[in-house]
């Protein structure tokens, strides 16, 4: 695993999400309950952005069709649930998957992020 250094810590303010590209990846920082998470910035379901997506009960849930995601594993706590009754027919689109996440540590003020090659 390599550790790249994506972003100075000063600038991931609690309420900020912010987006870095590392090689091909666009990964989603934020801060939760003190915490930084890392993990991609296209939802899993159909690749549009999560980076306008609230946190409730531990998951980011997406802004378009509201799949969640465990924000420490990425584990789906909901498939493509609105609107009502059209989400389900999105969900069918495409087959239920995780969302990548990152392991984050500190390094000498910056967030580092954890990829593989
Ligand atoms: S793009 Fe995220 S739930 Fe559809």
């Amino acid at each position: 695993m390599n550790w790249v250094k994506v972003l100075p810590q000063s600038e991931l303010t609690p309420d900020a999400r912010k987006v870095v590209t590392v090689g091909q990846r666009k990964i989603l920082l934020l801060q939760h309950g003190g915490q930084v998470y890392a993990m991609d910035n296209g939802c899993p379901h159909l690749k549009l952005p999560l980076k306008g997506g609230k946190i409730q009960d531990g998951a980011l849930v997406c802004p378009f069709h509201r799949s969640a995601f465990d924000l420490k594993t990425g584990n789906v706590k909901a498939w493509s649930t609105f609107p009502p009754l059209v989400g389900s027919l999105l969900g069918a689109i495409s087959t239920e998957k995780p969302l990548t996440v990152y392991p984050v540590r500190m390094e000498g003020g910056s967030i580092a992020v954890g990829v593989e090659d």
